[in-house]
């Protein structure tokens, strides 16, 4: 058994609270991953749980043990960390039987587990290599063997892939997912800032903020349904749109969050908003459109293959059937599950007239088909029209002449990608 639980957890350094009344309880031979923005806490999390650093108050327990006390060695656990460590004068071998050396492990024992972890991770060629003569790749693959020959009951991962280039994280990712299933019975907890590496290798994420534990679900149930604005925001890439204020009104809401692959481009006039394109790119397989429909943030429209749409043209689009979520002010879904539900409204005043067949509709009715979400029946009017608008790419998002123009508001929140 080497399920961990995390109770009252809390860690401060000084008056400096990083960890606040975390409550995790991670299964035997899971795969949990930790997310969050720079800052929130994360490897400060791991590194408790690996006793690198104590904690101020509340329990931990690896296997049933209370481990509070106990001493990073005689907790079960490894760690690979984000820059290798490696010992630059001793072969790949030796950097991997080390910790078996120092327990006085057989040496026919030790070789046998280098060589299986060796061939787990294809390093079999490179064991009497340096680790200066390996690629960053390898490296880390050097360092997970290294983790891999003690036998964890929990391995910790502190971003071990962010130190590679692209192509090398896509590979080194499809070991991590192979270790995963050839080690069944051990609990891994992985930090990350990567979506695809969170969204592909976790069971199940953990999502910080401030040191605090936003949300704790599937990847999909994360994705499907955010518990708020911040996890809405935070998982997915690119981000959620966020719709306010007079775009949010006939939804009843604050705020209405549409994914950019859940928007869909209509003829114009038959959208929910339409806008002015600031910025289109095309990436081949698909392809992204930054729409000014006066929100600070550009809106982002996602579409398959080539797009036709570039700067300048007026198009209008809404979400895909009742693919979007709705907040209240405080930032908290409307509905149970977070799949919003439509409710009507009088229209605001930008959008000049609604479909007076689909006013006062009761919320059932309107579940569930493209026809269904809320679309006023005469083109929602160009907000954008006259504006010059501003470009500046950054993480992800482009913003708006308005936003240029508008006072500093608090910006929604923005990923780490
Ligand atoms: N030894 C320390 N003394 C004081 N504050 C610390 C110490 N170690 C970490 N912190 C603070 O704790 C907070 C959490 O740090 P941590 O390294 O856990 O963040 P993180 O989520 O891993 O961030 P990143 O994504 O940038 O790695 C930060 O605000 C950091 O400044
Ligand atoms: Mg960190």
């Amino acid at each position: 058994m080497s399920d961990l639980k995390i109770s009252n957890l809390y860690k401060r350094y000084g008056n400096v609270e990083v960890l606040k009344d975390v409550n995790l309880d991670i299964n035997s031979g899971e795969f949990v991953v930790f997310v969050g923005p720079s800052g929130c806490g994360k490897s400060t999390l791991l590194r408790t749980i690996s006793g690198l650093e104590s904690i101020t108050s509340g329990t931990l327990e690896i296997g049933g043990r209370v481990v509070n006390d106990v001493a990073p060695s005689k907790r079960g656990i490894a760690m690979v960390f984000q820059s290798y460590a490696l010992y630059p004068h001793m072969t790949v071998f030796d950097n991997m039987a080390y910790s078996l050396k120092l327990t006085r492990t057989p040496k026919d024992e030790i070789k046998r587990k280098v060589q299986q972890a060796a061939d787990m991770l294809q390093l079999g060629p490179y064991l009497e290599r340096l680790p200066k003569a390996l690629s960053g790749g390898q490296r880390q693959r050097v360092a997970i063997g290294r983790a891999i020959v003690r036998n964890p009951q929990v391995f910790l991962f502190d971003e071990p892939l962010s130190n590679l280039d692209a192509a090398l994280r896509v590979a080194t990712r499809m070991e991590i997912a192979k270790l995963k299933e050839s080690l069944p019975e051990t609990t891994m907890v992985y930090v990350t800032h990567d979506q695809v590496e969170a969204m592909t290798l976790a069971d199940r994420i953990v999502v910080l903020k401030d040191g605090v534990v936003m949300q704790v679900g599937t990847p999909m149930e994360l994705y499907d349904q955010p518990q708020s604005l911040f996890v809405a925001g935070f998982i997915g890439s690119p981000k959620m749109n966020f719709l306010t204020g007079k775009n949010a009104a006939t939804y009843n809401a604050t705020t209405v969050g549409v994914r950019p692959e859940h928007m869909e481009i209509v003829p114009n006039g038959n959208g929910d908003w339409t806008g002015k394109v600031i910025y289109s790119e095309d990436l081949g397989s698909d392809s992204y459109i930054y729409v000014d429909i006066g929100e600070e943030e550009a809106v982002i429209v996602r579409q398959d293959g080539k797009t036709p749409y570039h700067s300048g043209d007026i198009i209008s689009f809404r979400p895909k059937g009742s693919l979007y979520h709705r907040f209240d002010e405080a930032g908290a879904p409307l509905s149970a599950n977070g799949v919003a539900t439509p409710v009507k409204t009088a229209p605001a005043t930008s959008v000049e007239t609604a479909n007076p067949i689909e006013e006062g509709m009761p919320d059932e009715g309107v579940v569930g088909s493209a026809g269904a979400v809320a679309m006023p029946a005469k083109p929602a009017r160009q907000r954008t029209a006259s504006k010059t608008e501003a470009v500046t790419p950054e993480a992800g998002t482009i913003k708006t002449a308005a936003a240029k123009k508008a006072p500093a508001r608090k910006a929604p929140v923005k990923p780490k990608l």
